[in-house]
């Protein structure tokens, strides 16, 4: 496998994590065996992005349209990321990792926001690594939620028409403070965004792999990463401006 330069890692890389269902299904298993098998794999590749030096890795656990899965499958989601977050954080505080979480958190059973709530606040003084959890996220509803915000900032006097750049958008999205995602990796195959940080995204590094997520490794994440190394990213620009070539 090729090499990857320890010195051109993606500060921010972000995950669609799919393809549970399919790989449980292959193998005769339930959809729930593959959620098990998933939560495995992100343990895997918290744990590599750690060591590797990423400093942001968000995962799209779960979205607002998940919600319309049959009941049993959104009962054993939640119960599997309330077990992940028990059972992690102290492993999280021991590697320097903080937790944090976008998406509309509100509508997640309460026990698991109070659990949420508790594994930021104790991870909160880490600052080796962000895993940021995607929870009932939509990228939609974080761009709406950002213009409510905006409108109602306005009606208070806080924020003129002529401030709202780029920048300042930024500034209300739920990712607030994070730098956008440098790589998107998507795993099983489809070739969608499926309503994942819409904003975030413009110039990100798509990779998609046709590895379902529980088969997803630190060997999967490094070949990932090396095909993004060998990605010119030009943001616009032409190659001559970028190498300095351009009078
Ligand atoms: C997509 O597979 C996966 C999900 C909808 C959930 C992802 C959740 C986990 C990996 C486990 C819990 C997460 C954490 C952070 C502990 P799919 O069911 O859509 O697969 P399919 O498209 O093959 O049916």
């Amino acid at each position: 496998m090729k090499e990857i330069d320890r010195e051109k890692l993606p500060h921010h890389i972000a995950i669609i994590m799919d393809g549970n269902g399919r790989w449980a299904k292959k193998k005769n298993l339930s959809r729930i065996s593959g959620h098990i098998k998933g939560v495995d794999a992100v343990r895997e590749v918290v744990t590599a992005c750690r060591e590797l030096g990423i400093k942001v890795l968000t995962l799209y656990a779960f979205s607002v349209e998940n919600w319309r899965r049959p009941k049993e499958e959104v009962t054993a989601l939640m119960a599997l990321l309330k077990e992940y977050l028990v059972k992690e954080t102290e492993e999280m505080i021991r590697n320097n990792i903080r937790l944090s979480a976008i998406g509309r958190l509100e509508d997640l059973p309460l026990d698991v926001q109070n659990t949420l709530r508790e594994t930021m606040k104790k991870t909160g003084h880490c600052d080796g690594m962000i895993l940021n959890l995607a929870l009932s996220y939509g990228g939609r509803s974080e761009i709406l939620h950002a213009v409510q915000e905006i409108l109602s900032d306005y009606q208070n006097g806080r924020v003129r028409p002529e401030e709202i750049n780029v920048q300042r958008f930024s500034q209300y999205l739920w990712t607030h403070g994070i730098p956008d995602p440098d790589l998107l990796i998507r795993t099983s195959g489809e070739f969608r965004i499926s309503n994942f940080l819409l904003w975030q995204i413009a110039y990100t590094e798509l990779y998609v792999t046709e590895t379902h997520w529980p088969d997803f490794d630190r060997k999967e994440l490094l070949k990932a990463i090396a095909d993004y190394q060998s990605r010119e990213r030009r943001f616009g620009l032409t190659s001559e401006q970028l190498n300095g070539r351009e009078e």
